[in-house]
């Protein structure tokens, strides 16, 4: 059993860009420059952002982290990324999410101009994924696939099964695995939480993503022997005996699962650090097509 170590694939994404930026330093040019959004007080949220920000001053990129509060106007925000969308030296933009519940999350991602949409939620970013042309590959589907090639996993054929339809893992990595591209061609079906023997569908899988966001939902008599298992949940659970109050828990029960996979992704330490890889590879692709 093989584990999908995420701080080894991502170390391996994060030198090549390194590489990249010190060119392009040695060459007299500009850094790419990544903005980050951060509304509120959110404590997972001010981890993912912080990570962000730190993977962006070890690979060479700038970045600049905009703080609103949690009772700041939609129209302020929606001020604030049009001012980004018009600045040239800004080449990737994200708002993280969850928003404040008075904001509307499809108007401010639409607000961010497609051409910086290095999170790739923009209907015209998905809209491009789903017909196989190039775009931003939305950063979490994105670490997975980097993830998959760096560790040879073969997809070609495979049955996979994703758990979890959201906008930001399961629809997009479904289409991804789906399409023809190196780490695709699988035949794909995604589960609900509606979905009727979801263990049966699960029992058949050569790969399954837990994308649910359900601390260790997936259990080994769910699992195939030899499959691949990739977990893409990262919940807080309380406990009094950890030093934050909280323990790190993925969609997948690992101890139990994953003496039954061919490979499996731990957490923390799996898709969450490729997550980030593949956010700077997109800040990287929007410097390259939108710098002249
Ligand atoms: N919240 C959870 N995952 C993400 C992500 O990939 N991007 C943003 N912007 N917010 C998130």
């Amino acid at each position: 059993m093989l584990v999908l170590d995420g701080k080894i694939a991502a170390a391996a994404v994060k030198a090549e860009l390194k590489t990249q930026t010190n060119a392009l330093s040695a060459a007299g040019k500009p850094a790419p420059h990544l903005a980050a959004i951060l509304i509120g007080n959110n404590g997972a949220s001010e981890t993912y952002v912080a990570s962000k920000v730190k993977n962006c001053e070890e690979t060479g990129f700038k970045s600049t982290l905009i703080r609103l509060e949690d009772s700041v106007h939609e129209s302020e925000l929606l001020q604030t990324i049009q001012l980004l969308n018009d600045d040239s030296d800004i080449d990737g933009i994200l708002v993280q999410l969850p928003l404040p519940k008075h904001i509307s999350e499809q108007k401010v991602i639409e607000a961010i101009d497609p051409r910086k949409d290095v999170d790739g939620f923009h209907p015209s970013s998905i809209g491009k994924l789903v017909q196989g042309l190039p775009t931003f590959i939305p950063a979490t589907p994105y670490g997975i696939l980097l993830m998959l090639e760096y560790f040879k996993i073969q997809t070609k054929g495979k049955y996979a099964v994703v758990i979890g339809r959201s906008n930001i893992v399961g629809r997009p990595i479904s289409i991804l695995l789906n399409s023809n591209i190196p780490q695709g061609n699988c035949t794909v079906t995604v589960c609900n939480s509606h979905t009727p023997n979801l263990t049966e569908i699960c029992l058949q899988a050569d790969i399954v993503i837990a994308a649910l966001g359900k601390p260790e939902f997936v259990l080994p008599e769910m699992i195939k022997e030899g499959a691949v298992v990739i977990d893409v949940g990262i919940t807080r659970v309380s406990d009094d005996t950890a030093k934050k109050g909280f323990r790190i828990k993925g969609d997948v029960h690992f101890e139990s699962v994953a003496p039954k996979c061919s490979a499996i992704t731990p957490v923390p330490g799996g898709v969450g650090l490729m997550t980030i890889a593949g956010l700077l590879k997109n800040t990287m692709q929007a410097y390259l097509q939108n710098r002249p």
